[in-house]
């Protein structure tokens, strides 16, 4: 497991902060849309901001319940502290349900290996609290929505609006046009903090 940062309220940390935007499910929030990610990363700041390949997270202001986005090379990652609710129901699903029942190295790298797409197996703790997830549809690219807990779709989870692809609250897929499950960054969480790459 990485080192965590020395200093993560330090200046680096504030430096990064600034190219990290949160998406929550309060009013006002910032909500990505439906929307190609190549159109809306034309928005971004600049090459040496997207190519970070590593940023640290502090979660410790996460709530049960919300929903962040933070941005890892250019892409939107979604990290949800998943309610008890979602766990157990992520839990309880079995693997015959699946669309895509397996999770290539590719997808989610944290194993080090192929593994069945459950749940267990997708979440960043043994508890199953927190989901991080690369927010971009595995069928055509485009960001799913839910991440302002609306539109979340038939499973709790994601809704892509450009082709209508149900995610789950596991980030699997469901139902719609969508080959494989939303992938799995790498990364490493060591008590409220998460490194991404
Ligand atoms: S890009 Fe998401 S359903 Fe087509």
């Amino acid at each position: 497991m990485a080192d965590l940062p020395t200093d993560p309220t330090g200046s680096e940390g504030e430096d990064r902060r600034d190219f990290i935007y949160y998406a929550t499910a309060g009013a006002g929030a910032v909500a990505l849309g439906a929307g190609t990610w190549p159109l809306i990363d034309a928005m971004n700041p600049s090459a040496d901001v997207l190519s970070l390949a590593t940023i640290d997270v502090d979660l410790s202001g996460v709530e049960v319940g919300q929903r962040i986005t933070v941005k890892w090379k250019g892409r939107p990652v979604f990290i949800w502290r998943r309610p008890a609710e979602a766990i157990a129901e992520a839990r309880a699903t079995p693997l015959e349900d699946l669309v895509d029942p397996v999770d290539y190295v590719k997808e989610n790298p944290n194993h080090g290996r192929d593994m069945p797409a459950l749940d267990e197996n997708r979440t960043a703790d043994a508890a199953g609290e927190w989901l991080v997830v690369i927010g971009i549809c595995t069928h055509l690219g485009c960001v799913p929505q839910g991440q302002d807990g609306a539109a979340v779709g038939n499973w709790g989870g994601w809704f892509c609006s450009c082709h209508g692809s149900h995610y789950d609250v596991s980030g699997r897929i469901r139902k719609g046009p969508a080959p494989r499950n939303l992938e799995i960054p790498p990364y490493s969480l060591t008590n409220e903090f998460l490194r991404i790459g």
